[in-house]
């Protein structure tokens, strides 16, 4: 066992001391780039003032032939574009491929003094994360790179949600966690190929009505229970956790639910695989103005956060402070990058 002492020395020499907290800011949308596409990549300079992270994309989804072209691309945007207060994520090849290892060495050596957050795919269990944890102090260190680099894992193997606990503690380095319906789905042997969202065959067939009626079948959730967990592991972590992809563009209102749901349970955000998930993220993400205005009501009726009063009928107490401070300090985050819902908000 590592000793606690331990567990916040930097890795390596010259590597810069592990965070204690994550840096605030809001994470409603990670936008998902693929770099080696040049149109794209001159899109980014807007494409940042409307977005919480911008991620480079060099994983599934970018051809084996224009992976090199990818890491290329994500290091020449990474350069020359000011990302301000967004968030600047990569997501590399997993630890298998044959990219990995010149993933890290390249953009690290390149950009590693802007790139907040690396992006790992397939993670099976800690020892994933202590080998980058490890490699990322090494690079830090060789390339002076003053603010560590945070490591974010995807969910998405049937052996990484078993180890969801440990990958959340692995080290003070993790970021949070992203749901991967697809990849997960495989790993299970689940019987889809949608990416994420419900199915219609996937349901609670209602009891048989006395007059021998139609029977409806209800749809589930085939991803509530991975949520949950993910969603327990990071907060008890002090993690962030997040709704990866919603592969149906077309369907936006399925794309809502499957953010609202994640965003009900706990989940700070969700990928932006299109450009119009991006609004999906943003209403879904920041908290609804109805529900900010009750719970600012509850915090100023109980200053200290303590004792009981009624607002409305409803009985709020110490614990119904805390769900009310949730929603508020996550409006105020939200408000200092959105003007409108500052306003809407009352601050
Ligand atoms: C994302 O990477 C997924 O596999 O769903
Ligand atoms: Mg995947």
């Amino acid at each position: 066992m590592k000793l606690p002492r331990d567990f916040y020395k930097p890795l390596a020499i010259g590597a810069p001391a592990p965070l204690r907290d994550l840096p605030v800011a809001p994470e409603r949308m990670i936008h998902f780039l693929p770099p080696h596409i040049e149109k794209l990549r001159a899109k980014v300079p807007s494409m940042v003032t409307q977005v919480d992270v911008l991620l480079g994309n060099l994983e599934d989804a970018i051809p084996a032939d224009a992976k090199e072209a990818a890491r290329a691309g994500f290091i020449a945007v990474a350069r020359a574009v000011d990302f301000g207060r967004t968030g600047l994520w990569t997501r590399v090849n997993a630890l298998n491929s044959p990219w990995f290892l010149d993933d890290v060495f390249e953009i690290v050596a390149a950009v590693g003094g802007k790139l907040d957050v690396v992006m790992l795919p397939k993670v099976e269990g800690p020892w994933d994360i202590h080998y980058l944890d490890q490699l990322l102090a090494q690079l830090e260190a060789k390339h002076a790179v003053a603010k560590p680099i945070l490591i974010h894992a995807i969910l998405e193997t049937a052996q990484g949600v078993k180890n969801v606990d440990q990958i959340a503690a692995a080290s003070p380095r993790m970021h949070g966690m992203s749901l991967g319906p697809a990849d997960l789905a495989a790993s299970r042997g689940m019987k889809t190929t949608r990416v994420g969202g419900g199915h219609p065959f996937y349901g609670v067939l209602a009891d048989a009505a006395e007059d021998g009626g139609a029977r409806t079948l209800f749809q589930q959730d085939p991803w509530h229970y991975t949520i949950a967990r993910m969603v327990d592991a990071c907060l008890a972590n002090g993690l962030r956790a997040f709704y990866g992809p919603f592969g149906d563009f077309q369907d936006e209102a399925a794309c809502e639910a499957q953010f609202r749901n994640a965003f009900l349970l706990g989940c700070t955000g969700a990928w932006s695989l299109h450009p119009s998930q991006i609004a999906i993220a943003k209403r879904v993400f920041s908290p609804e103005v109805k529900e900010v205005l009750f719970a600012k009501r509850i915090l100023e009726a109980m200053p200290d956060g303590t004792g009981a009063v009624m607002i409305d009928g409803k009985m709020q107490d110490d614990a119904t402070w805390k769900q009310a401070k949730v929603i508020v300090d996550l409006a105020r985050l939200v408000a200092e990058k959105d003007p409108d819902l500052a306003q809407a908000y009352g601050f």
